[in-house]
C-alpha cells in the first residue's frame, strides 16, 4: 500500500508520520500519479503548525513530479506514462497521488523529475512575482529578501537575467557566496547589518523600486525603508512569523508606497495561466540562464529531519524528499 506524511494534530515536527494510505482510483478528470520526488516548501510548516489551519487530519505537502499511472474518464490532456508535475497538489507527501489533471503540468524533455520538484511551486512563484506582480526590468533596483533559499536562488537569477540591479539579503557569508554565484549584485547581512541604511548606501540614496519579503515580521520595516517614493512592497510570506504592528498609514509616510500581499494561487487559477507560468518557468530553465539548485535530498520517511532544516534556516536552493 502506498505511504503518506500524515498530520494528525499542529505542532511542531513529532506530529508528522509516515502511514499507509489506501491507492484511490482516478474519478471523472483525475490522475493518478505515481511520485518521483516531492518538493519541500515553507508553505507545508505553516500547514503543519497550523499558522495556515485546514481540517485534521490532512496529508501535507503541495509540490511534486512523478507519472501518470492512470487517467479517469473524461481526462483529455494526459494519457498513462506522461510526466507531470504540480505546486498545489492537496497532499504531495506520498507515494501516490490522485488529483484533478487541472492542478497538473507535462514536463518537457531535458527537465529530470527531481528539478521539476524542486522548482514547480518556487519557480512558478518567482515568475509571478518578477513578471506579473512587477514587471522587473533593465534599470530597475530590487531588494530580495532570503536570498538564498528556495524562492530566493531562483527569483534572484532570473531578475539577474531580466537586467535588474539585485540587492539580497541572507543569513550568513555562505549564503552570501551562493547569492553572488546566483547574479545577486549586492549582498547584505540581514542578522546583522542595518537593511534600509545598507540599501542607502548601495544606491547612493535612491533606494529600491521594488522590495520581495517573504521573512516578514522581522523585515518589513525595513523593508518599506528601503523603498524610494511610489515603490512596491512585495509582502509574500512569513518564515520569521506574521507580520505585527502593520498600519497603512506607514506607506503614506514613506513616499505612497503601493503594497500587496500575493498568492501563487491567484496567478495560476486557470489552465492558461498555470501553462503560461510553468512554460515560462521551462523555457528560462532551459535556456540556462536560472539554474535549480538541489541543496538537499531526504527520503519521504525523514521528513521531519527536512522541516527541522528548512525551519532552522540551514537549507540553500530547493529540498526535495524522495518516496
Ligand atoms: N505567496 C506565495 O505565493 C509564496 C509562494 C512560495 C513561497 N512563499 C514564501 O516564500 C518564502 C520562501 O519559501 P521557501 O520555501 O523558498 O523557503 P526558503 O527561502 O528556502 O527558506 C526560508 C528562508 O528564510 C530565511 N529566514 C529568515 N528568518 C527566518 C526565520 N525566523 N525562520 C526561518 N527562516 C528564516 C532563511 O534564510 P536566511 O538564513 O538567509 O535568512 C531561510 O532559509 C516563505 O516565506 C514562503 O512562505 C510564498
Amino acid at each position: 500500500m502506498p505511504k503518506a506524511v500524515v498530520v494528525s494534530a499542529f505542532g511542531g515536527t513529532e506530529v508528522l508520520s509516515f502511514k499507509d494510505m489506501p491507492s484511490k482510483k482516478p474519478g471523472a478528470g483525475e490522475l493518478r500519479v505515481r511520485a518521483i520526488a516531492i518538493g519541500v516548501n515553507f508553505i507545508d510548516v505553516y500547514h503543519r503548525t497550523g499558522l495556515y489551519p485546514q481540517p485534521l487530519p490532512f496529508v501535507l505537502g503541495k509540490e511534486m513530479a512523478g507519472v501518470v499511472e492512470e487517467v479517469g474518464e473524461g481526462v483529455t490532456g494526459f494519457r498513462k506514462g506522461d510526466r507531470v508535475a504540480s505546486a498545489t497538489v492537496s497532499g504531495s507527501y506520498a507515494e501516490e497521488i490522485t488529483a484533478p489533471e487541472s492542478i497538473f503540468v507535462k514536463v518537457p524533455d531535458g527537465i529530470s523529475d527531481e528539478m521539476a520538484a524542486a522548482m514547480m511551486l518556487k519557480g512558478m512563484t518567482a515568475r509571478y512575482l518578477l513578471r506579473k506582480t512587477f514587471a522587473v526590468g533593465p534599470g530597475h533596483t530590487i531588494l530580495f529578501h532570503a536570498a538564498s533559499g528556495g524562492v530566493g536562488s531562483i527569483a534572484t537569477q532570473w531578475a539577474h537575467h531580466l537586467g535588474a540591479t539585485v540587492i539580497g539579503t541572507v543569513g550568513s557569508e555562505e549564503k552570501a557566496k551562493l547569492a553572488r554565484q546566483n547574479g545577486v549584485d549586492h549582498t547584505i547581512l540581514y542578522r546583522s547589518e542595518d537593511v534600509a541604511k545598507r540599501v542607502a548606501e548601495i544606491t547612493k540614496g535612491a533606494k529600491c523600486d521594488v522590495v520581495y519579503d517573504s521573512v516578514g515580521n522581522t523585515t518589513y520595516i525595513g523593508s518599506l525603508d528601503s523603498l524610494k517614493p511610489l515603490g512596491m512592497f512585495v509582502l509574500f510570506g512569513q518564515s520569521s512569523g506574521p507580520v505585527k504592528g502593520f498600519d497603512p498609514s506607514m506607506l503614506a509616510a514613506r513616499g505612497s508606497l503601493f503594497m500587496t500581499r500575493p498568492t501563487l494561487f491567484n496567478y495560476t487559477a486557470t489552465r492558461e495561466t498555470l501553462d503560461e507560468t510553468a512554460n515560462d518557468l521551462f523555457g528560462v530553465v532551459a535556456s540556462g540562464k536560472v539554474k535549480i539548485e538541489i541543496g538537499a535530498r531526504f527520503a519521504l520517511k525523514d521528513v521531519a529531519d527536512a522541516h527541522r532544516a528548512l525551519e532552522g534556516r540551514e537549507t540553500t536552493g530547493s529540498t526535495i524528499l524522495i518516496p
